[in-house]
């Protein structure tokens, strides 16, 4: 029926996931990535990523689905092309759009193109430059479409199949046309505009998301110095219909692969435009202190951090993932050890890290092992294992009962009944009774 040939360029998490879901949904889809090991693990049946439900997709399609180094053979008989690889940011905050071109050069070979689709985040823009790109290639009859992702690490093929909406911006309606029905039994409404307008959705959404969480973040700073609870406060605010209880958890900041590149990217794009956007500067720089303040507050607690051993509860930027791009543990792992801690690690995803500050710190198996002999300990990921650990036996083997539950998952009252120090965020300061 409705289905096409669909090259996938880039094999990560949204690539993946896209290619996956579209093979799905009927389409017979490759996917392109220049990672040998990346090709060869998906080539073996494995799955380079942790993402829920991937793996199972991956192997119940497998017949529509095939992975390749190769760009000529990716193209030579795709129907549309859709670029999912990332766009880091340059030295100047914008994007880097270079992997983006290389799938650009290596077109030539198609030889049933109808489409292009960018699904990388890019600055606003960069639709119109790929399209003179690409007429100034030959390739006018090609359409081209923006179609920003929005879906969630750890929950991507949900909210892939499941989406709030789907949009699609593109300048001509044929190209429109052929995304909408590539998107056909997915369960979510499709949103057309210009390529501009779909550029800018993104930037905007993740922005407000993220300013979110830095308000949230400051009125806990307020309740800590007033003592009110943030919990109380975001619980009753969030019922006003109008704002909605969600983004709203007060914690150590957001982290990740799109929050902070994407906020940074409206600071450039308006910075380039002439325009200072004064609030996303501010919403950028809150969350660039929340971990520093939690490391800092601790150390009074502490009264320092030399000779001292501190155990990291979780390391990915949130629970449900492996990643730990722009994760606050990394900046938490890397000021304890310049304050002059020794750091236990524990994390049920994160697989081995080199590098700063990891490759200093010891891995723990379990997070009790974690805190055995510690000083102190930090819930930096909100896994839900932590919430159902014995806390108790937690107590009995750190050296001193002091917690900093950054993500405030735990009950103050059970842990201080327990004989806790428990510190978190906008929350008063429980010392244990125990
Ligand atoms: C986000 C967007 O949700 C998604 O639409 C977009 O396509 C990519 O960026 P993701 O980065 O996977 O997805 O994570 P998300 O669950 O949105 O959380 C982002 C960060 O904000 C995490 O570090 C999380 O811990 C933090 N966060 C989120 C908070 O600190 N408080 C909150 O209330 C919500």
């Amino acid at each position: 029926m409705g289905n096409r040939r669909i090259a996938v360029f880039g094999a990560g998490y949204i690539g993946l996931v896209t290619g996956a879901c579209f093979a799905k949904l009927g389409h017979e889809v490759v996917v392109r990535d220049i990672q040998e090991e990346r090709i060869a693990i998906l080539r073996n049946g494995g799955v380079p990523i942790h993402e829920d439900g991937l793996a199972e997709l991956i192997a119940q399609n497998s017949d529509r689905l095939t992975f390749t180094l190769d760009a000529q053979e990716a193209v030579r008989d795709a129907e549309v092309v859709y670029v999912c690889v990332d766009t880091p940011t340059t030295p100047s905050g914008d994007a880097d759009l270079s992997r983006i071109w290389q799938v650009l050069d290596s077109l030539h070979g198609a030889r049933h193109l109808a489409a292009v689709v960018v699904k990388s985040t890019v600055p606003v823009g960069t639709g119109a430059r790929v399209r003179a790109a690409m007429d100034s290639a030959g390739l006018h009859a090609v359409g081209y479409a923006a179609n920003p992702e929005f879906t969630a690490e750890g929950r991507a093929v949900q909210d892939f199949l499941h989406p709030d909406r789907v949009v699609i911006g593109s300048d001509d309606p044929d190209t429109t046309k052929l995304v909408a029905q590539l998107h056909d039994g997915v369960d979510g409404p499709v949103v057309e505009m210009d390529v501009a307008s779909a550029e800018m959705v993104k930037l905007a959404a993740n922005a407000l998301l993220a300013t979110k969480v830095s308000f949230t973040n400051e009125i806990a700073t307020i309740c800590e110095a007033t003592g009110a609870d943030v919990e109380r406060v975001v619980g009753a605010v969030g019922l006003d219909h109008r704002l909605g209880p969600h983004f709203m958890r007060a914690g150590l900041g957001y982290g990740g692969s799109c929050f902070p590149k994407d906020s940074r990217a409206l600071r450039a794009l308006s910075g380039n435009a002439g325009y200072a956007f004064q609030l996303i500067s501010s919403v950028i720089e809150v969350n660039d202190l929340q971990p520093r303040r939690a490391i800092q507050r601790l150390k009074e607690e502490l009264g320092g951090f030399q000779g001292r051993t501190v155990a990291l509860l979780g390391m990915a930027f949130k629970a449900g993932t492996d990643d730990i791009r722009e994760a606050p543990s990394t900046i938490i792992a890397s000021r304890l050890q310049a304050e002059g801690a020794s750091i236990r690690c524990w994390d049920p995803l994160v697989r081995a890290l080199d590098g700063a500050p990891w490759s200093s710190t010891t891995r723990c198996p379990s997070p009790l092992e974690a805190m055995d002999g510690a000083d102190a300990a930090v819930v930096v990921t909100e896994w839900p294992q932590l919430q159902e650990l014995a806390w108790d036996e937690a107590a009995a083997v750190m050296r001193r009962p002091l917690l900093f539950d950054g993500r405030n998952l735990l009950d103050p009252v059970q842990m201080g009944a327990i004989g806790f120090t428990y510190m978190s965020v906008g929350r008063s300061t429980v010392r244990g009774t125990a």
